[in-house]
């Protein structure tokens, strides 16, 4: 495996960051590549078997679809249909944590490549987003196709906002890792459905909710989807049971229980707190943007105290907050 330090690296090691990281995606390979949100998995797309690779990699379920990132708006237009409402939102929002699922252009031009069904999991949509990452742009841009890129951790796990979280959860199945640091807004991109007579929230996430309704001037419909119906696939990632560490996961807790470790949010001291086995907290002033930033980091850095359960403290409040209680949920979910 190849690691590439993009910190404080100058213009050269850059170039070579992105040339590896462009043979290893030509050549059929995995590559761990940064983005504002969380840290992707990526293969080439239009590859079949690197896609498959990406599903073993992760222990994914095959009917779980997976994001095509793309560099720009024309190439988002050659793999779906973009409607007057999706061009507005993409124009408004990209590059940034914005994923867009649409109907899937069939029978694109033919000197375009067409994505593998692997990434759509068979569905007639595509779910497409522009990362706002410049390396990673510059990866796609000169692959010329789009990148297939789940969150780099094994499936039903917590996401990776670092390189290390990403080695420590994938390094064997990875070709090349481009560290980027930490992921500045911590949290997966929010997506919406384009495919139905109104745009529908699927997952909250880095862009508020309120942002994009207020571009729109409309509400956005809730996901009405049974989370894990696998009949019926809308949006299977919403599977209940995501982001788990091995604690148990406790919300909205008021009181401590012995052998649990805390993750606060704000000023909040729950009863207890003393025989706590660790504590962090989300953001000391309650801002919602430093706790998505900090949410999967401080919840790995929890479950590593060996604390056999995690107690959440609840976070209240719009934007930020809604896909932040969103992961939590899921985390506090039943495990299957
Ligand atoms: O921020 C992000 O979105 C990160 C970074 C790496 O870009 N990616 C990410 O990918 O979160 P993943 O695979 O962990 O989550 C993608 C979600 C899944 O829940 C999947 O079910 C949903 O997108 N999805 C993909 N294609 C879809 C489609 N055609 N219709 C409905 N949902 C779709
Ligand atoms: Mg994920």
């Amino acid at each position: 495996m190849q690691r590439f330090d993009l910190k404080d690296g100058g213009v050269p090691s850059r170039e070579r960051a992105i040339t590896a990281a462009v043979a290893a995606l030509d050549r059929g390979r995995l590559v761990a590549v940064p983005t504002e949100t969380v840290y992707g998995l990526a293969a080439d797309a239009t590859n079949a078997p690197a896609v498959a690779g990406i599903y073993a990699a992760k222990g994914r379920p095959s009917f779980n679809p997976l994001i095509a990132h793309v560099c720009d708006i024309d190439m988002a237009m050659a793999h779906g249909i973009l409607s007057p409402l999706a061009r507005q939102l993409a124009g408004t929002f990209w590059p940034g944590p914005l994923t867009l699922v649409v109907p899937r252009r069939v029978g694109a031009e033919a000197s375009v490549a067409s994505i593998a069904d692997l990434v759509t999991a068979g569905l007639e949509t595509i779910a497409l987003r522009m990362p706002a990452n410049g390396v990673t742009l510059d990866v796609i841009r000169r692959l010329g196709r789009p990148i297939a890129a789940p969150s780099a951790n094994r499936s039903g796990g917590i996401s990776a906002t670092s390189a290390d979280d990403v080695i420590a959860e994938l390094g064997p199945s990875v070709s090349v890792v481009l560290d980027d640091g930490a992921s500045p807004v911590g949290v997966e991109s929010t997506i919406v459905l384009l495919a139905e007579a109104a745009p529908r929230l699927l997952r909250p996430g880095g862009v508020p909710r309120e942002a994009i309704e207020r571009a729109i001037g409309q509400p956005l419909a809730d996901n009405d989807h049974e989370p894990d119906d696998p009949q019926r696939p809308l949006a299977p990632g919403m599977l209940t049971s995501h982001y788990a560490p091995n604690a148990r996961v406790r919300l909205d807790v008021t009181a401590l229980e012995p052998g649990e470790a805390f993750l606060g949010f704000g000023p909040f001291f729950p009863e207890g707190l003393d025989k706590a086995v660790a504590s962090a907290n989300l953001s000391a002033t309650g801002n919602v943007v430093e706790a998505a930033c900090n949410l999967f980091r401080l919840l790995r850095e929890l479950d590593r105290s060996g604390a056999a359960a995690i107690a959440v403290a609840p976070v209240p409040g719009g934007g930020l907050a809604e896909a932040i209680r969103d992961r939590l949920g899921r985390a506090a979910a039943p495990r299957r």
